[in-house]
């Protein structure tokens, strides 16, 4: 799992993907921080995608950098406790000009049930599970 997050962290962006009824939804991504041994990743309560995840929590995120890519696919748990948004605002100290702990729309969620695939052209797909 560290191998993910440290993958994610250098690659800088990832593309997170929602499903909104019969149509794939993805994005720009960038937040990723681990607390209590899980993969956490920060959005909005008023975004699009916050509701998309409430709705389907099944989500795929893929990432790039020199010439591996890695996908993600989970389902996303939101933590509702104080601490593990703080925890995530004090990994991104540039979230905090947009977002605080109590601001009733910041949002932390974890992975759960995930299958981390790294790929490459030439090497087999290497699997991690968490
Ligand atoms: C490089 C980059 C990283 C981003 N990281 C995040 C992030 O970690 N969390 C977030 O909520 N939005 C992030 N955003 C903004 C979202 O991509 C943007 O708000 C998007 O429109 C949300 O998806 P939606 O419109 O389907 O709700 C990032 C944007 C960029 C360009």
């Amino acid at each position: 799992m560290e191998r993910v997050v440290n993958f994610l962290k250098d690659a800088g962006t990832y593309y997170l993907a929602t499903v909104e009824g019969d149509q794939p939804r993805v994005r720009p991504f960038g937040t990723a921080h681990v607390f209590e041994g899980k993969l956490y990743i920060q959005t909005g309560k008023v975004k699009d995608v916050s509701k998309q995840i409430h709705a389907n929590p099944k989500v795929e995120i893929c990432a790039f950098k020199d010439g591996v890519w890695l996908r993600v696919a989970g389902t996303l748990v939101e933590d509702d406790r104080r601490e593990a948004r703080q925890s995530m605002l004090d990994a991104y100290p540039s979230l905090q000009g947009m977002y605080s702990a109590d601001d009733g729309n910041t949002e932390v969620l974890y992975f759960k049930d995930a299958t981390a695939t790294f790929s490459s052209f030439t090497g087999a797909p290497e699997v991690i599970k968490f």
